[in-house]
């Protein structure tokens, strides 16, 4: 008897964050399983050089190798103008818009000798929802970030109305509306403990602004999926994930950690070699004693703000990497590289630290992590970045910068204990975290053994555990599995 064959179909949103896990969770799938193969259909944004030059390894790859994962890269479509748009997710938005035409052909295409059994969409490519619905495809959502922040998702339409009543428009330059009491405290119930509205996302917090309504709009759709997969394990979020399971929403498939292993090794044009010599310089540096200090692929610092950490960091005397972006120029540009990183630096300060730490731009973030030298992770509370850091046991200092790394920030410290704060409601453009600040956070994350340290210990081993024959994400993806496959038998049926 001939093998059932499955195709799964993936569009994600055209960030690195977005991006990499949908790919690694489309190799994940198909290695599960041998009936599936899987097509990512790649948006290309001129702009992103680095998305652009990520996407392009991948097909590369893909054709030198025995995978089941495929890449169509659309066709190129006009961006929206700058009338427009007010942010960058608003353009990000219009312009995954713009490619649904592209995507219906792509899938009517695939369809025509394949069995496509599932659309996955993610966060904010939500509107090609239209496109399963009208083609008949059953479609899922895939959600790169935690399941506390999915719940959050859930609850923004209700929140919404929250908003409008207690909150009003600030007239700072922030934009961002304010609560009228101090004292309001959201309740979103994948958070055990009550928000306080500085943990929102800055888009939420400009009420008015394109931002928002995409938030919106997306979250809205989510219940129009069948399906829920999260790059999450029930061991990591055990409330956030029961809570959603309880709520009536489409069922939710904790599958993960599902991450990179390799990094952006294979494909970052700062690659090979200046990431030996990072590692070479990890290598001498005695075990558990470097705190890794990195911002995310979106995350970059103003001048003031280095300084304060330069001071804080030669102050605490501990050994350093630390990875420093110039900010982004535009609003669609990305963080780039500094030229001479020396002359926004404290003067003599790389001479005063050489041999105790460097200073460096792009660096290979789940490397680094992984080697033996690092104790700590000051970190951007990215989610990813929080599941790489948990797969390798390195404890976290939080500073959040964008997205929902507030929200992680305050899951990661308040909620699970796996996490010590340096900030939980930084954001772009707030105050300077100052030096003591810094130095103060660097300690409890470096020095001695306490509680923080010995959960992220457990967790690591959870983590793993997770995704072992039996593991939580193991038979989550296993029910994933037969839940698409039976609805691919059952529409069979009908023929
Ligand atoms: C997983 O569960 C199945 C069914 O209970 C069992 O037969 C199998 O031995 C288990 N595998 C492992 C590695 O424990």
């Amino acid at each position: 008897m001939a093998m059932d064959k499955y195709e799964a179909v993936f569009i994600s949103t055209p960030t690195i964050g977005n991006l990499v896990p949908t790919v690694e969770f489309a190799h994940h799938l198909t290695r599960h399983d041998p009936r599936f193969s899987a097509t990512l259909l790649i948006i290309t944004v001129p702009e992103r050089t680095i998305v652009n030059l990520y996407t392009k390894s991948l097909a590369t790859a893909a054709s030198h190798s025995q995978s089941h994962v495929n890449f169509i890269h659309l066709p190129t479509v006009q961006p929206p103008t700058p009338d427009q748009y007010q942010s960058s997710l608003g353009y990000t938005s219009l312009f995954i818009d713009k490619h649904k035409p592209h995507v219906k052909h792509a899938i009517s295409t695939l369809a025509s000798t394949t069995s496509v059994a599932a659309l996955f969409v993610d966060m904010f490519t939500t509107s090609m929802i239209d496109i399963a619905q009208d083609l008949g495809i059953p479609c899922y959502l895939f959600f790169a970030s935690p399941a506390s922040f999915l719940g959050f998702m859930f609850h923004l339409p209700a929140l919404d109305t929250q908003l409008a009543v207690a909150f009003v428009d600030s007239d700072s330059h922030s934009g961002f509306i304010v609560p009228k009491d101090s004292a309001v405290e959201l309740i979103v119930p994948t958070f055990s403990k009550p928000l306080p509205p500085s943990m929102l996302p800055s888009h939420v917090l400009k009420r008015n602004k394109d931002g928002y309504f995409c938030f919106l709009e997306n979250a809205r759709r989510y219940t129009e999926t069948i399906g829920i997969v999260v790059n999450t394990f029930l061991e990591l979020e055990p409330h956030a994930i029961e809570s959603l399971s309880i709520s009536g929403l489409p069922p939710v498939y904790p599958v993960g950690p599902i991450l990179d292993h390799a990094g952006a090794s294979r494909w970052h044009p700062d690659g090979a070699q200046q990431q030996d010599s990072i590692m070479e310089w990890l290598d001498q540096q005695p075990p558990s004693s470097v705190v890794f200090l990195c911002f995310g692929s979106m995350g970059s610092l103003e001048g003031p703000q280095l300084r304060e950490i330069a001071i804080g960091l030669e102050r605490s005397g501990y050994r350093f990497l630390w990875s420093i972006r110039e900010p982004r120029k535009g609003k669609l540009d990305l963080p780039g590289e500094y030229t001479n990183v020396e002359a926004v630096l404290p003067a003599g300060f790389l001479d005063r630290t050489a041999g105790l730490g460097i200073v460096c731009g792009w660096v290979q973030q789940v490397r680094v992590l992984s080697h033996q030298a690092i104790r700590g992770f000051v970190s951007h509370c990215g989610w990813n970045s929080i599941l790489e850091s948990v797969w390798h046991g390195v404890p976290i200092a939080t500073w959040p910068v964008y997205a929902e790394q507030q929200m992680n920030a305050f899951e990661l410290v308040k909620e699970l204990g796996l996490g010590v704060e340096i900030r939980l409601d930084y954001r772009e453009g707030s105050d300077l975290v100052v030096a003591e600040e810094l130095e103060r956070g660097l300690r409890r994350l470096m020095d001695g053994e306490d509680e923080v340290k010995a959960k992220v210990r457990e967790m690591k081993s959870k983590s793993r555990m997770a995704l072992m024959e039996n593991g939580s994400s193991y038979k989550s993806l296993t029910s994933l599995i037969q839940e698409i496959s039976s609805r691919m038998q059952g529409s069979e049926v009908k023929y």
